[in-house]
Order: structure tokens, then sequence, then C-alpha cells
């Protein structure tokens, strides 16, 4: 049985779909780790009330990036992860973590890319007029938003309603995170 890890930082929906999905055998794995950054985060209590096993922690309890994320390493190699999905995970990976998992890293991001990166892709996205969004699940490098495209998915949107957006984009999300995830462990 293949092991995922998944990183969030916040809500957790995206780290719910992939769990669920794994416990139901959707997801030929078993979401072994996860990650978070955020102590206060809801994606804690998602993992606990799943009986994930987490790794929580506050960046600032440590001496700089590369020293948490040894600590990560260290605890993605005891469980034997083959696939890390970031999944609203809000930080940058540093050396550390690529230099071990790089090419086995992917995530998820609410715009096509190319188009909108970074933190509030949803809102540039409707500032700029946009009429066609979508989603993209992308392998993880050092640049921000930049690494190879895996999977995209599209849809039309021509409302102003924020929050109405952000629902579409997750609905959007979910399938197509659980979908590529699913092939890339079948390849
Ligand atoms: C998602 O929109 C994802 O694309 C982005 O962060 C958001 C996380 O949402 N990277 P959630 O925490 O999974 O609900």
């Amino acid at each position: 049985m293949k092991r995922i890890a998944i990183f969030a930082s916040g809500e957790g929906s995206n780290f719910q779909v992939l769990a669920d999905a794994c416990r139901q055998g959707e997801i030929p794995a078993e979401a072994a780790l996860m990650v978070c950054d955020r102590p206060t985060a809801r994606v804690n209590e998602r993992a606990d009330r799943m009986g994930i096993e987490r790794f929580t922690f506050s960046p600032r309890d440590y001496a700089s990036k590369a020293e948490y994320e040894r600590e990560i390493v260290r605890r993605l190699d005891e469980k034997g992860i083959d696939l890390v999905c970031l999944a609203g995970y809000m930080r940058i990976l540093s050396d550390e973590l690529l230099g071990a998992y790089g090419g086995r890293i992917v995530n998820i991001h609410p715009s096509l890319l190319p188009a909108f990166k970074g933190a509030h892709a949803i809102e540039q996205a409707l500032a700029y007029g946009v009429k066609v969004f979508g989603v993209t699940v992308h392998w993880v490098d050092a640049t921000l938003d930049g690494g190879r495209i895996i999977a995209q998915r599209a849809f039309s949107y021509e409302g102003s309603d924020l929050a109405e957006l952000e629902r579409q984009v997750h609905a959007t999300e979910h399938p197509l995170y659980v979908e590529t995830v699913k092939r890339l462990l079948n390849e």
C-alpha cells in the first residue's frame, strides 16, 4: 500500500477529500501523515477526527526554514511517504524538502497557471475580469506555483460574487485533485 502525506495551512477541504478518497479506497494509498504550519488551522481538527497522524508546528519555534523542513523530511522518511500533496500549504519549499522529495511533491492551485500565481489568485482573476476560471495540479519546484503542469480544469463564471466563485473553485478542485493523485499513484 502506497502512502501519501498532505500538507495544509488552513481550512483543509482538499485535505478532507483526499483523506476520504484514501479511506474509501478510491485513491490506492493510505493518508499516513498531515503536515500543518498553523496550530490554529481547522485542518488539524479534520485530521484528528479522522485519526490521521499529524505533525503541526509553528515556524517561529525553529531557527530557520531548513531546520523545520529537516524535521518534516525525517517524519516523511519515517512513514515511507511515496507522494506529498500540498493542499493550501502557504509556504514555498526550500532545498531540504525539495532535495529529499523533489519529483514526488504536487500542489493544487486555484487558477489556470501560469496566470495568477501566488496567494490571491481567485481575487486577482475576478478583479481582472476573467470569464474562464480554473484550477491546476502541478509538480512543485523552488519557484512560486511554477512547476510543470499535470492537470487543469476550467469553468465559466461571469458573475462578481467572490464567495460563489470560491465555492465553484473548490467544487472544481476536489474531484480533480482526487483523480490526479489516483492517476499518479497508479503510474
Ligand atoms: C485551495 O483553493 C488551493 O487551491 C489553494 O489553497 C486553497 C486551500 O483550500 N492552494 P482548503 O484549505 O483545501 O479548503
